[in-house]
């Protein structure tokens, strides 16, 4: 008698497509950073938004030690970052490597297993840059390899690899058309030993991708083109069709590393988003559709012209969280690429990996008193525009600016706003509500429509929250641990 396996063929194509793990192709990540004047603590961004919203990895900016160790024992893939104001010193130095991955890398790493899951070393944030000019350029590849010998010294170094995350400005092509690129000719022998460093590691060419930037500056780039719209104009590069910017600029990057002779090289995206304040055309609205158009064309698996079905194996969307504390030297969006506020409340909706369900946002937040600034308006304002500029100096005046979320609201509303940002940056003391006589503390929400008048988060942790906190992740992770063990095939 002969066994019919047909039902037991269908009863395992059906399991495999409803594989969890399979959800993404193309795996996505955020960034997180921390230059912040009150960052939400480390855990509740852990506990409370990634591990709710089944984000799998997080790219980080530095090597900051509240922030790691809140990912251990989670089982999240991490990207460790090296500042460029270090590339110098570890390009020099065997011993400065060995001292960084000691201190940075293996203490998260204990022999028993378990510990951070760290899969990337960043060494260096965008060194090439057109804006930083030569400085750190001839450090990268020896910084580079020195941290990738430490990392074998330590027996780490088939457990991560090195990356050197690269602006997209490392690359161009003069007619615009993809089929074009090369790399900047003055980055010519740099490119040459860096590609030749990651090729002889297996490691991914990393590049970060600022479609808003490309978008200010570039007048002919069409908003549809940059956002994925079905209804944007394609582009013909010989018999090959562009429907949207971020292809485009992906092939263009194909085709440098293929006149380089790295053709084959692996790409991630190490940073990609949208802001929502701060400038014209950055708002939610506008930042959902970007992302639900990119997610949607990394899931959909399609790839690109030039790497057909080979969508970037990783995407690490930019950013988690708003950051008031970033320079706004290329602009006043800078301080709000966050999918979340500085407080952890979703701005928009877009799937991280929670699928069709909604974000969740930060719970149990532990604000400061519902108290804000305003100006006293029973006062002669005639003098006020000197506090006005001081409380913008010293605090985030960004969304005031000229299609930012604020811009709207009238004077002297805009006193307000800057009044009670500075307010809320120094913890609400009573003296930094003075300006002059002309503040006046309230308990009235100001806000207005869009314009969010914020109450900072409380930023420092008496001891005792410390431990319970301390106690409660050790806790928690115990649990994950076995419920992973107990469950989970991923
Ligand atoms: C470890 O990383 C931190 C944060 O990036 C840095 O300040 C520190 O200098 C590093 N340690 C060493 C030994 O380089
Ligand atoms: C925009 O298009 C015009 C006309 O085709 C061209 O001359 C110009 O160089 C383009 N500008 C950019 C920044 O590509
Ligand atoms: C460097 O220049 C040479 C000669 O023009 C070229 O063949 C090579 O592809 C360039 N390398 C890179 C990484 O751009
Ligand atoms: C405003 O400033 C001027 C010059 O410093 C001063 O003479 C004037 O008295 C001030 N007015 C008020 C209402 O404080
Ligand atoms: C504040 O509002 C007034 C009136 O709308 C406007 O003239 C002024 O430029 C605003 N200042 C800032 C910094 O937004």
């Amino acid at each position: 008698m002969r066994f019919d396996h047909r039902p037991v063929i269908a009863v395992l194509l059906v399991l495999a497509l409803h594989q969890p793990c399979l959800h993404f192709v193309s795996a996505v990540g955020v960034n997180w950073g921390t230059f912040s004047s009150h960052p939400l603590p480390p855990s509740k961004v852990v506990q409370s938004l990634l591990r709710t919203n089944n984000i799998g990895r997080v790219k980080l900016s530095d090597a900051n030690s509240d922030v790691l160790e809140s990912l251990s024992g989670t089982g999240i893939g991490v990207v460790v970052g090296i500042p460029n104001e270090m590339l110098k010193s570890l390009s020099s130095s065997k011993k400065a490597a060995q001292s960084w991955v000691h201190d940075n890398i293996t203490r998260y790493i204990p022999a028993t297993g378990g510990g951070v899951r760290i899969e990337y070393i960043a060494v260096g944030d965008e060194p090439f840059l057109l804006s930083y000019g030569q400085q750190f350029q001839s450090f990268v590849v020896g910084a580079a390899t020195n941290v990738h010998l430490a990392l074998t010294a330590a027996k780490l170094s088939s457990k991560m690899k090195i990356i050197v995350p690269c602006s997209s400005d490392v690359y161009q092509s003069d007619s615009n058309f993809p089929s074009e690129g090369h790399f900047r000719p003055d980055l010519n022998k740099t490119m040459t030993d860096l590609l030749s460093f990651l090729d002889k590691n297996g490691s991914p060419f990393v590049v970060d991708i600022n479609p808003f930037l490309s978008l200010q500056k570039n007048k002919n780039l069409s908003m549809d083109f940059v956002l994925f719209q079905t209804k944007a104009h394609a582009v013909k590069d010989g018999h090959l069709k562009y429907k949207n910017s971020f292809d485009a600029n992906m092939d263009t990057l194909i085709s440098s590393l293929s006149k380089a002779g790295f053709g084959d090289m692996d790409v991630i995206v190490g940073r990609i988003g949208w802001p929502t304040d701060g400038a014209l055309n950055a708002t939610p609205s506008v930042a959902q559709t970007f992302m639900k158009g990119l997610i949607d064309h990394l899931q959909s698996n399609a790839g690109t012209p030039l790497r057909p079905k080979k969508p970037p194996a990783e995407t690490y969307l930019f950013s988690l969280l708003d950051e008031d504390q970033r320079s706004i030297t290329s602009g006043n969006f800078e301080r709000h690429w966050g999918i979340f506020t500085f407080d952890g409340q979703a701005k928009y909706n877009v799937d991280l990996g929670q699928g069709s369900k909604n974000l969740v946002n930060a719970r149990n937040v532990d604000y400061l008193a519902s108290k804000w600034c305003v100006v006293n308006n029973n006062k002669d304002l005639s003098n006020v525009s000197a506090s006005f500029s001081n409380a913008c100096s010293h605090g985030d005046c960004t969304a005031l600016s000229p299609g930012g979320s604020c811009f709207g609201i009238s004077w002297p509303g805009n006193v307000s706003y800057a009044f009670n940002n500075y307010y809320q940056q120094h913890d609400q003391s009573g003296d930094s509500c003075d300006f002059g006589g002309l503040g006046l503390i309230t308990t009235v929400d100001p806000s207005v429509g869009e314009c969010r008048f914020q109450v900072a988060i409380r930023s420092s942790f008496s001891s005792l929250q410390r431990v319970l906190v301390i106690w409660w992740s050790v806790a928690l992770s115990a649990c994950v641990s076995i419920y992973l063990l107990g469950f989970s095939w991923c």
